[in-house]
């Protein structure tokens, strides 16, 4: 492409992240990609040439929170410009995808509107943008594309545990839901291709990867054998690399949870003990209406397989309260589901209407209030089980892969089996590994405790010269 002499590539990038885990990891990629064209990441909005901002549409009032956003956006613009600097502003993610052409309408400020499976594009949008003086709107599907055309991952940054998308998209239709229409139809990146990206994040550094898909456990790839691999086969393959010491995977749906994978929770070591999978709700009228096509009780039968295969099995769940039509027995029976199943995690929503999807169209919504209270309620109960989970860890010694500095001088943090924040007095050079701690006290958000008795550490010979 040819670059106008005039008006030269802005280099600072400033990408602010919302939503979920895949957004986060999209992000990284998108700074990958720009890497080439010559741009580096700053913490500091204002001294970015290229804004991003990659948006989430999930829950409630996506798109007016990136609108207001974008209005703060504006007004760094307009400092900058009076500065003498111009600043390229790409809205990404999932509002991108789902607004398209209204964000060009609304927001002036914006120049680019990239989505989620067009991201390996940015750098010759930014460019054309640049030399043509257009705004542009780029939201073609599907994600082979771009999986194929992104740039290996090379970011500088020391990273201890990181995301690997393997699947995208869904095709379960939850009636609530915007994923089948802002990430499109299912599909599952070779296995392959993945291996060799997590070979690299190895010799990176990296020691936990987390697999991550809207549906990861339908995760199908192509192999190279010409056979489909499922995501247990994904992870028996993944653990064989000697450097990754620990996997996870997120989001998986009930309907796929093959026999499989619930083995491979009780045979492989590097798979943690911890399954985040979402009810939603506990009434199996609200479930049908959902479209989830499973029943409370299939849910539950479900956990006590994977708990018989993995008995300290930490559970993490998605809960909606409020559905069109829930009625306060209906809530009951989510409160009661979840307080036999005793999450060690949660989240927990109040149904939100997201448009173009089928509940948003039932008559029976809930009022505000109504769904205030009920998150409330609901919100009570899974926090009081987290710290049931959280206090029966007390006493216990655990295996901690640290990520970084704690709160406290002297202290070093990072992640226990059921991926509970651990904060400990030691030295910094056993950020990267993994070490047993005695876990002494639960807080509100971390547990503390202190190295395994006897652990001494011992600074390495520094080789002469
Ligand atoms: N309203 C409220 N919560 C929602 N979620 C998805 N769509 C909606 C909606 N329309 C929640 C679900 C899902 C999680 C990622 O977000 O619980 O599992
Ligand atoms: Fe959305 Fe998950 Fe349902 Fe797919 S399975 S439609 S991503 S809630």
């Amino acid at each position: 492409m040819v670059q106008s002499p005039t008006k030269p590539l802005p280099k600072k990038l400033h990408i602010k992240t919302f939503g979920c885990q895949m957004n986060a990891y999209d992000s990284e990629r998108m700074a990958e990609a720009l890497q080439p064209a010559g741009f580096e990441l700053t913490d500091d909005q204002s001294d970015a040439d290229l804004v991003i901002l990659n948006t989430c549409h999930i829950r409630e009032k996506a798109a007016e929170k990136v609108y207001s956003e974008l209005g703060r956006v504006r007004l760094t613009k307009e400092a900058r410009k009076a500065r003498g600097r111009d600043t390229m502003v790409a809205v990404a993610g999932c509002v991108a995808q789902a607004e398209g052409e209204e964000i060009i309408a609304r927001a002036p400020v914006v120049d680019i509107v990239v989505g989620p499976q067009s991201l390996h594009r940015l750098a010759d949008l930014v460019a054309e943008r640049a030399s043509t003086g257009k705004r542009l709107v780029e939201t073609e599907f599907p994600a082979q594309d771009k999986f194929a055309a992104l740039p290996l991952r090379a970011t500088g940054k020391r990273q201890v545990s990181a995301f690997v998308t393997v699947q995208e998209g869904c095709d379960k239709f939850c009636t609530f839901c915007v994923v089948p229409y802002t990430r499109g139809a299912e599909y599952s990146r070779g296995p392959a291709e993945i291996v060799a990206e997590v070979e690299r994040l190895a010799a990176r550094g990296v020691r936990e990867i987390t697999l991550l898909g809207q549906n990861v456990n339908a995760y199908h790839g192509d192999g190279p054998d010409g056979g489909a691999w499922t995501l247990a086969g994904l992870l028996r393959r993944l653990a064989e690399i000697p450097a990754i010491e620990r996997l996870r995977f997120t989001t998986s749906h009930p309907r796929d949870m093959d026999e499989d994978l619930i083995a491979l929770f009780g045979d492989e070591k590097k798979l943690m003990p911890y399954l985040h999978l979402p009810f939603q709700a506990g009434s199996d009228r609200i479930l049908a209406a959902m479209n989830r096509k499973h029943t409370a009780e299939e849910y539950e039968a479900l956990i006590e397989r994977v708990r018989a295969a993995r008995p300290d099995l930490a559970l993490s769940t998605d809960i909606i309260v409020g559905f069109p039509g829930e009625t306060d027995a209906d809530f009951e029976e989510t409160l009661a589901l979840a307080r036999r199943v005793r999450f060690a995690q949660a989240f927990s929503f109040k149904y939100s209407a997201r448009p173009g999807t089928p509940a948003a169209s039932l008559e029976a919504q809930v009022p505000e209030a109504v769904k205030k209270e009920r998150l409330a309620m609901v919100q009570a109960l899974l926090e009081e089980s987290r710290h049931a989970f959280d206090r029966d860890t007390v006493g216990r010694r655990l295996a901690v892969l640290f990520e970084g500095k704690g709160r406290k001088p002297g202290q070093i943090a990072g992640r226990s089996p059921y991926l509970q924040a651990v904060h400990v007095e030691g030295p910094e050079l056993l950020i990267g590994h993994i070490a047993e701690v005695d876990i002494q006290a639960a807080g509100p958000n971390s547990l503390t405790g202190v190295m395994k008795s006897g652990f001494e550490w011992r600074e390495p010979v520094q080789a002469a010269g």
